[in-house]
């Protein structure tokens, strides 16, 4: 297997709106992550995903972009950036930008021309269509509930909007579009950033005609198949790569949903000259059900070791994994597949971070942050919960208690409230107001307690980061060959990790209770143990794993 850096690397995403605060508005800021270069530093991970940054009216905290080359007035300006890449760097710490180009916000200058009139200049930049028998051009549903389609008065039409009515997409089948891209992409590459995250790049190219798409049972609207992995997705990211990409070692992922595994290999096989790896979201729908993300339910282990081994053996050798199990989309994993609880914390990371792929570590995971109760919708801030909110509780289809359990399970802002920095007012994020709720257990989690403790899950992902990236055992968590052992045990996820001459086991019991266990593997001879969240674990054939136990042997 070729090797290469960031696939040697570990990366931390910063959703800075919640990051830290340096002045003081409630906002996090570029100068609050300068000011954490040195915890991050300390966490070991070299490679920084800053979620947006740009100028942005905020309709979707960033990922409604005005202009690409200026910077949200709330988190500094275009000095304060190129300070922070500066000194990033400084700390051996690289800095990738998140990328969203299948839409611009409406606020955006090209959007402002665009919809002005029919034969400005700048029209077909966007997907604009006439409406059908005085509605929408087709079925197909937004993102955040809705119709995916916004009628505009001025030119009496609709334009396309897969996610809200502030984020109309752009018409990458206009070549016009595809230049302005690739030259704001090189005007970033040459300011000397390291990599892109792209947002919802398998959306890019959609479906000749629009056809309308399938109505799952119980919604109103078609569902967007036809957006996703369209006709000429992989030709305009092979024109990227070669106008853009190829020029610079930076590293890329794409943001992939709906992407199977014959798809990702394609998008981020080795000779494909597309991307280096994709982020797949099929894991992170096993606990939905008929009302989509919108429910309490849990996952079932298997079904996830199922699922998480699959993408390992069937990408191995022809692309690259990402892992991850947080982002500011999803619920946080300590209570989504935990219990809140720091053991399972640690549990839970030791089954990602020893996979094959790049590992994704979303800020305040690595204090075991967990979930939120917000209570009421008027603690969330997110559109998605509030557009989901209005169409389901607000057309009288769930309870408003019933649905705000749903957000607690679910919900993006789980994700989002601010990280927690210390014990003191507002877990130190912030001497102003945040702009969404802390949660209350700041004081028992948060950084400065957990880096002082030697026995903190920061100290536990610290020793995993530093096995990964610093240790005689690098290669073989970095590049070994994956084996999923014991499928079927509903409590306990097992597997090996082989390179030449070395095997690694990883035994978790991902379950509050104590279980008996047979190693379902040889163990010749004394192995040598890498790390546990327990202490004086001897491996043999019997065992009794304690509730959240994890063990990463040599073998
Ligand atoms: C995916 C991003 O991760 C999410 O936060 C955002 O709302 C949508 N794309 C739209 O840009």
């Amino acid at each position: 297997m070729e090797k290469k850096w960031w696939k040697e690397s570990v990366v931390y995403q910063i959703y800075p709106r919640s990051f830290c605060d340096s002045n003081g508005d409630g906002i996090g800021d570029l100068n609050g992550i300068r000011s954490k270069l040195d915890y991050l530093q300390n966490l070991g991970i070299n490679v920084i995903w800053l979620s947006p940054v740009y100028k942005s009216p905020n309709d979707d905290n960033g990922y409604d972009i005005s202009d690409y080359q200026d910077i949200m007035d709330d988190f500094g300006t275009m000095e304060d950036f190129d300070n922070l890449l500066k000194e990033a760097h400084e700390h051996g710490i690289k800095i990738v930008m998140d990328l969203v180009v299948n839409h611009t916000s409406d606020e955006h200058k090209w959007f402002v021309e665009s919809r002005s009139s029919k034969d400005n200049s700048k029209r077909d930049y966007y997907i604009w269509r006439e409406g059908k028998d005085g509605k929408a051009p087709n079925n197909w549903g937004s993102c955040f509930s809705g119709s995916a389609w916004q009628y505009d008065e001025a030119t009496d039409m609709y334009y396309l909007h897969c996610f809200s009515k502030k984020q109309p997409d752009l018409n990458w089948d206009n070549p016009k579009v595809r230049d302005e891209v690739f030259n704001m992409m090189t005007w970033w590459c040459d300011k000397g950033i390291d990599g892109f995250r792209m947002d919802v790049i398998s959306m890019i190219s959609k479906v000749e005609g629009l056809p309308d798409g399938y109505v799952w049972p119980g919604s109103q609207y078609g569902d967007l198949s036809n957006t996703t992995n369209g006709p000429h997705v992989h030709e305009y990211l092979q024109e990227m790569n070669k106008r853009v990409l190829s020029k610079y070692d930076i590293m890329t992922v794409g943001e992939c949903a709906g992407v199977t595994i014959e798809q990702a290999q394609r998008y981020a096989g080795n000779d494909q000259k597309e991307l280096n790896m994709v982020f797949q979201f099929e894991h992170t729908s096993l606990d939905y059900d008929e009302n989509g993300k919108w429910t309490t339910k849990r996952f079932y282990l298997p079904d996830l070791k199922e699922n998480l081994s699959k993408w390992q053996n069937e990408l191995s050798g022809k692309a690259w994994n990402s892992l991850y199990w947080d982002n500011h989309d999803q619920p946080r994993i300590v209570s989504r597949l935990g219990d809140d609880s720091p053991i399972s914390a640690k549990c839970i990371a030791t089954i990602l971070h020893m996979m094959q792929g790049t590992p994704y570590v979303y800020q305040g995971e690595e204090l075991g942050m967990t979930n939120c109760k917000f209570g009421t919708i008027e603690n969330c801030q997110d559109i998605e919960i509030i557009n989901a909110y209005n169409d389901i509780v607000g057309g009288g289809k769930r309870t408003a208690e019933d649905f705000m359990r749903a957000v607690e399970a679910k919900g993006r802002d789980n994700a989002r409230t601010p990280m927690q920095w210390n014990a003191s007012e507002n877990a130190g994020f912030t001497t102003g107001k945040p702009w969404l709720m802390v949660n209350p257990n700041y004081k028992e989690i948060n950084a400065e307690a957990e880096v002082a403790d030697s026995d903190s899950v920061f100290s536990y992902y610290k020793k995993l980061i530093k096995l990964r990236r610093d240790s005689e055992w690098s290669d073989v968590i970095v590049y070994g060959d994956y084996e999923l052992l014991d499928l079927q045990n509903e409590f306990v996820f097992t597997y090996l990790r082989k390179l030449n001459n070395k095997t690694l086991l990883v035994l978790c019991n991902v379950s509050n209770g104590e279980i008996e266990y047979q190693v379902p593997t040889d163990i010749h001879g004394d192995a040598t143990l890498l790390i546990s969240n327990y202490e004086n674990v001897k491996l043999q054939k019997d065992l009794k794993l304690p509730a959240w136990f994890s063990g990463v042997w040599e073998i």
